[in-house]
């Protein structure tokens, strides 16, 4: 099974980075292919609502703002699963978690039953590093997501500083049945 696991924090050696981590662990110890992305590096902008609303996201089922996200968009579509693990910004997704999750709802949800992340496994993780406040409302955007592109909720785990440790043995352990189920 390959998973792509989506990091979309700018630290690389933060809360967000340490949950990635351990989830590309889990998802190598059940023998599965787990492959990172740091959504940060790449060039991945927002929506620019195209055309008064819908581009070719609509028509085509592609997105006409060429920067990374095409090559990406083919890799999302190439995986078995994924693991999204976001830092939570103000109750939300971080930026570049969100610019993607935006052009690629506009692309999948538009064919359908016929996405290409229809019945795939998601987990989604959103790391609280300040307050700890907002982990829910940031999942709940992350669930409405997954359901958009009939992708099929695996987990949505919280995880704050001080839920640290014993999170990161939980976000392994999904990892590792996620892969277990799909084998
Ligand atoms: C713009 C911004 C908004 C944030 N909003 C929240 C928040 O709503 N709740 C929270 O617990 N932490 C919040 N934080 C703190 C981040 O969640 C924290 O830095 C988190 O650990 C980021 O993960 P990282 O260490 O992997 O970068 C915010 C940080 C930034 C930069």
């Amino acid at each position: 099974m390959n998973v792509l696991v989506i990091q979309s924090s700018p630290n690389d050696d933060g809360l967000t980075a340490a949950c990635a981590a351990a989830a590309v662990e889990g998802v190598r110890e059940a023998g599965g292919i787990a492959e990172e992305i740091r959504l940060n590096t790449l060039d991945v902008g927002m929506c620019q609502a195209c055309n008064r609303g819908w581009g070719t996201c609509q028509s085509e089922h592609t997105c006409q703002v060429a920067d990374d996200f095409q090559a990406l968009h083919a890799r999302i579509c190439h995986a078995d699963a994924l693991i999204l693990v976001t830092p939570v910004y103000w109750g939300e997704m971080s930026e570049s978690a969100k610019a993607l999750t935006d052009r690629l709802r506009r692309c999948e949800a538009t064919r359908g039953e016929g996405s290409c992340l229809a019945g795939k496994p998601v987990i989604a993780v959103a790391a609280a590093g300040g307050s700890g406040n907002g982990t829910i409302t940031c999942l709940l955007s992350m669930e409405r997501w997954i359901q958009h592109v009939r992708a099929r909720v695996w987990d949505l785990l919280p995880v704050n500083r001080w839920s640290r440790p014993y999170k990161l043995t939980a976000i392994r352990a999904a990892a590792r049945a996620l892969v277990a189920e799909g084998a």
